[in-house]
């Protein structure tokens, strides 16, 4: 996820802001960039790479001045590339612009500044801003600011300088998280609080449609109209490891939080809400292509794999194609069959992962077309496959897969959605339907989120077990799998996941007083099975925790306790269902003393086979 810093004072400002995109550093980034103010007007300096390459680049050649903007980016529009680096310029250097999120509507207003006679240089949405700004410049940034991000769709925090006013810095947050830092005769602009933390304590955190203007002396907050806004200083009291953690005391638990936002970008902008259509422009697959599909290959490793077990039911449920979903450890060796007509899609939130990429090559080897659903552009995956699928989760850092995981699960329905609207094999109401539920999921796991307190003593409770068994029906088999893998690789638990309908046939023997068994039971058209196998189990003894959809199964007669998700159609539910089985792993390894975000022989990108 992209780093914004600003900074405009008295010190040496390309020492600041090095040391601000420093602190981002734990957001992930491929490259980096700074533009000051120096006394050739308005100079930038930007690199492909770790920060270490722009720093000794601007060991050679510094920039001196005391006011300017920086950033580290994590490649959305674009390859990591020096050109598609921020900061971004319009073709006079006049105007600079560093941006976090992603603008929606770029490739219009792009056609529109290029028949004016912009030259574009980068393939990114932000580079629009910079000729934007250029465009709409009337004699004040502040007012040609406002005027340029109401032009804009989508998600930004912005901040922007403007060579012939170099005494301020403009900051607008508009669904990107920004703060300003307010100093002694120096203030700040970062994404995130420890971009500032070395110099002030004393912040504002930007809502959106707000701006500030900074000074060395001063900043004016407002909203996008110009209105002044007053607000008190936040003063922070955490030290810098907490706060890279946004507050949070693991990345696990920040990454579970930003599960909202990561549905909403990997939905924003693929969903035509008048039409009520999907939109995924990125691929080039044609109607005819997807009509004259035969079957689907959906192949991965751990967790994504998991995220292929959903999607495979996904798809096949809207599209009537037969799908298959492979371990890649074990589709690469098995000669699968594969033709022209096959789409194989491969799952990786790393794109780096060495079986995933292997059982790519071997598919395209066999003549499929390869379909990406990846979370890292520039990825190995994402450059070799046919098409590529992003899913907009930002850097997910703790080794336990939780925002990348759901992410692919919403671009599995957006995939499905949209492949079912080309092959006409959903009628256009029920589309509509699943469209509508599927926008409605953030703010479902917002409310999800709430719970965290009560699923924090459930894992308690269950921390001091030496086995856990997840059963489940259809999706909620597929979820369960996943709840499974969270609980054991980050807990040590021993855990198992499986097919409710399939323990009586040998591990109901595993199955006496107190042991728990998680019961996943969203599936209406399954429940009254479920219910059947949730009884075996606890006539048993077991200790039964049901996951239900409120006004869904009403287990009071099997279950110990309940956790109800908030009411979905049930091809969604495991984009709910996961989270209160994240919050169960992340509680349970917390209570058990472990490294929550570094779980012992684990690595977080397995490139090895
Ligand atoms: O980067 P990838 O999605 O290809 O990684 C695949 C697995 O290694 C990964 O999901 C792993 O299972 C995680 N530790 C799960 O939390």
């Amino acid at each position: 996820m992209c780093g914004i810093v600003g900074y405009i004072g008295a010190r040496n400002s390309q020492d600041v802001l090095l040391d601000g995109l420093k602190k981002l550093e734990y957001r992930g980034y491929d490259s980096a960039g700074v533009a000051v103010f120096t006394s050739n007007g308005l100079e930038v300096k930007k690199a492909k790479g770790r920060l270490a390459v722009l720093e000794s680049q601007l060991a050679s050649s510094p920039l001196i001045g005391t006011a300017g903007i920086g950033h580290t980016r994590w490649a959305t529009h674009g390859k990591p590339s020096d050109v598609n680096s921020h900061p971004h310029t319009d073709n006079g250097m006049r105007f600079s612009v560093v941006h976090n999120g992603i603008i929606e509507n770029y490739l219009t207003l792009k056609e529109e500044l290029s028949a004016k006679g912009h030259r574009f240089v980068s393939e990114t949405d932000t580079e629009v801003l910079s000729h934007l700004l250029a465009d709409l410049y009337d004699g004040s940034l502040v007012r040609t600011v406002q005027k340029a991000v109401k032009k804009l769709k989508g998600a930004f925090a912005l901040a922007v300088m403007y060579v012939h006013e170099p005494d301020q810095l403009v900051a607008v947050r508009q669904a990107s998280p920004l703060i300003i830092g307010v100093g002694q005769g120096e203030n700040f602009i970062g994404s995130d609080i420890p971009a500032v933390l070395n110099y002030t304590r004393d912040i504002y955190i930007l809502n959106d449609g707000e701006m500030a203007v900074l000074t060395r002396n001063g900043v004016e907050l407002m909203d996008l109209d110009g209105n002044n806004i007053s607000r008190e200083l936040f003063v922070v009291d955490w030290d810098l490891s907490t706060a890279e953690k946004g507050g949070f005391d693991h990345f696990m638990l920040k990454e579970i939080h930003e599960q909202p936002k990561a549905y909403r970008d990997t939905m924003g902008g693929r969903i035509d809400v008048q039409a009520n259509k999907i939109i995924l422009d990125e691929l080039n697959l044609k109607q005819e292509d997807i009509r004259a599909l035969e079957k689907i290959h959906i192949v991965a490793c751990g967790t994504a794999y998991h995220a292929g077990l959903v999607g495979r039911s996904v798809i096949e449920s809207l599209t009537r194609i037969p799908v298959e979903s492979d371990v890649a450890s074990e589709y690469r060796y098995r000669s699968p069959i594969i033709n022209e007509r096959t789409l194989v899609i491969v799952v990786s939130q790393s794109g780096e992962t060495a079986d995933t990429l292997a059982a790519l090559r071997e598919a395209k080897r066999y003549g499929a077309k390869v379909l990406a659903i990846t979370n890292v552009v520039g990825s190995s995956v994402a450059r070799e496959a046919d098409e590529v699928l992003f899913t907009w989760a930002g850097p997910e850092i703790a080794v336990a897969s939780t925002k990348a995981y759901s992410s692919q699960l919403i671009a599995f329905y957006l995939l499905g959605l949209h492949l079912a609207a080309q092959r006409d094999s959903v009628k256009a109401g029920d589309l509509a339907e699943l469209i509508h539920a599927l926008q409605k999921l953030p703010e479902q796991v917002e409310e999800l989120l709430q719970q965290a307190p009560a699923i924090k003593s459930l894992a308690e409770a269950f921390a001091a077990r030496s086995s856990v068994f997840f059963i489940g029906r259809g999706l909620d088999y597929a979820a369960a799998m996943e709840g499974s893998l969270k609980l054991k690789e980050i807990s040590y638990i021993h855990s198992e996941a499986y097919a409710a309908g399939e323990l009586k046939h040998g591990t109901l023997a595993l199955i006496e007083q107190g042991v728990p068994v998680i019961a996943l039971a969203t599936q209406e058209e399954l429940l009254e099975k479920m219910i059947s196998n949730i009884k075996e189990v606890k006539a048993r003894d077991a200790f039964v925790l049901g996951i239900v959809m409120e006004g869904g199964a009403d287990l009071a007669d099997c279950a110990d306790q309940v956790l109800k998700i908030p009411r979905t159609m049930p091809l969604l539910a495991p984009a709910l269902s996961a989270i209160p089985l994240q919050l169960l792993a992340y509680y349970a390894s917390l209570a058990r003393g472990n490294d929550v975000d570094k779980p012992r022989n684990l690595a977080k990108s397995v490139t090895v086979e």
